[in-house]
């Protein structure tokens, strides 16, 4: 147990800023209430920052405050420049590239952890009308994607014939080294969480791959098979990735851990997270062995940006998702208490039916962000 926590809180651009400064105030909360010290270290960055900076999308030093952090807390980056076109940097990444990819790479959190669960009451929206589609006992697992390599490698180019761009690359790097990291993590979640799939109960790791195209998934699913002999008593299942796009939606009960490439993991939890109520509710773990970030996975969404409208329920399950990382690093119970708090009030919103937001409950019934936010903290300051 540490006397104090650093905790470097990166806002980004849009709905992360608003987003970011409810994790804030829970942080805040969790603090008074447990008597845990967290020391906040908030850090701007992003498309906004980079407009604003002209030469990079967060601080000089702030790789640094990243590195000596005890756990990181993202809200999302990505911005318009006047031209209405995403703000790219001078070497063609993403202006707020630094504190998302560029924190998975340096720091090497390997792992993108996201849990997929379907809390009881939530209504899934489609086309307007809002209706349980997919029931709680259904959807419990665990997506892994690995997070530092693949197709988000960083290594490309474009070709140009005279004026005109005609063609371009983007290099998908696969080492058995980092699939090695990833695939072994998703099975070690899978025996910690020791339920396995809602179906029939037993625990399952699911690679999803293109095999029969990519060599990269080739040797994904060898290293796959290798560590999965270090695992008798859990069931070994392939998907290949077109398909899984159907399944986790027709049939989510068969799956209780989940391991896939960084790109392919990155659509599929966007997906999945359809079954939890969309992206205001879903939750994004980047886990190494030396550090961590939370995050909710959804971005910077601007045209909710300034509006009160965001969900801040994936920051809070994110920001619990912190304090159990930080809480079962250090054997501070406080802070895994913190968590349990904070699940459970996020559960009991969601349960009564309101305040919640418009992408939960439709327009009309529509509460705002900071109503939601404050609902939640009203419920953790009672238990804790
Ligand atoms: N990790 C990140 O920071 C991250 C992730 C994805 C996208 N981005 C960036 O975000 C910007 C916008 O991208 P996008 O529109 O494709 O994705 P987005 O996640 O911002 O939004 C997609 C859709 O989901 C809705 N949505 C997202 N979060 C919500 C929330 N909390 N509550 C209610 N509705 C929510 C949005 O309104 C939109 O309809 C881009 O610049 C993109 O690069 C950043």
């Amino acid at each position: 147990m540490k006397d104090a926590y650093d905790v470097v809180l990166l806002p980004g651009d849009g709905i992360g800023i608003e987003v970011a400064a409810e994790a804030r105030a829970m942080l805040e909360l969790v603090a008074a209430k447990t008597g845990a010290t967290l020391h906040i270290d908030e850090i701007t960055c992003g498309g906004r920052y980079y407009l604003e900076h002209g030469s990079r999308d967060w601080p000089e030093g702030a790789e640094e405050r990243c590195s000596a952090a005890d756990v990181i807390v993202l809200g999302a980056v990505g911005w318009a420049g006047p031209d209405g076109a995403p703000v790219t940097m001078a070497d063609g990444k993403m202006a707020g590239w630094s504190p998302v990819i560029g924190n998975r790479m340096r720091l090497d959190l390997y792992a993108n952890i996201r849990p997929v669960r379907c809390l009881p009451g939530i209504k899934h929206g489609i086309s307007g009308r809002f209706a349980e589609v997919w029931s709680p006992s259904k959807v419990d697992m665990i997506m892994v994607r690995e997070n530092t390599e693949g197709l988000y490698s960083g290594m490309g180019g474009m070709h140009t014939t005279g004026t005109q761009v005609t063609a371009a690359t983007d290099t998908r790097i696969i080492t058995r080294k980092a699939s090695e990291k990833v695939i072994r993590k998703a099975f070690e979640l899978s025996r910690a969480r020791g339920k396995g799939a809602p179906a029939d109960g037993k625990k399952r790791v699911t690679c999803i791959v293109k095999n029969n195209v990519l060599y990269g998934c080739k040797l994904f699913l060898e290293v796959y098979r290798e560590v999965a002999r270090d695992y008798p008593d859990i069931e070994q299942d392939v998907a290949i990735v077109d398909a899984f796009a159907m399944f986790v939606l027709t049939q989510p009960e068969k799956y209780d851990v989940c391991v896939t490439t960084n790109m392919f993991g990155d659509i599929l939890t966007d997906l999945a997270s359809v079954l939890q109520g969309g992206m205001g509710m879903a939750v994004g773990c980047n886990v190494g062995d030396d550090h961590a970030m939370f995050e909710p996975i959804h971005g910077s969404a601007p045209p909710l940006a300034g509006k009160d409208r965001a969900n801040p329920l994936a920051m809070l399950g994110a920001t619990a998702e912190a304090l159990g990382w930080l809480g079962h690093r250090h054997h501070d119970a406080r802070l895994i208490k913190a968590q349990a708090a904070i699940e459970q009030a996020i559960a009991g919103v969601v349960a009564a039916g309101a305040p919640l937001t418009a992408d939960l409950v439709g327009a009309d019934q529509a509460a705002p962000r900071s109503v939601v936010a404050k609902a939640v903290r009203d419920a953790v300051s009672a238990s804790l």
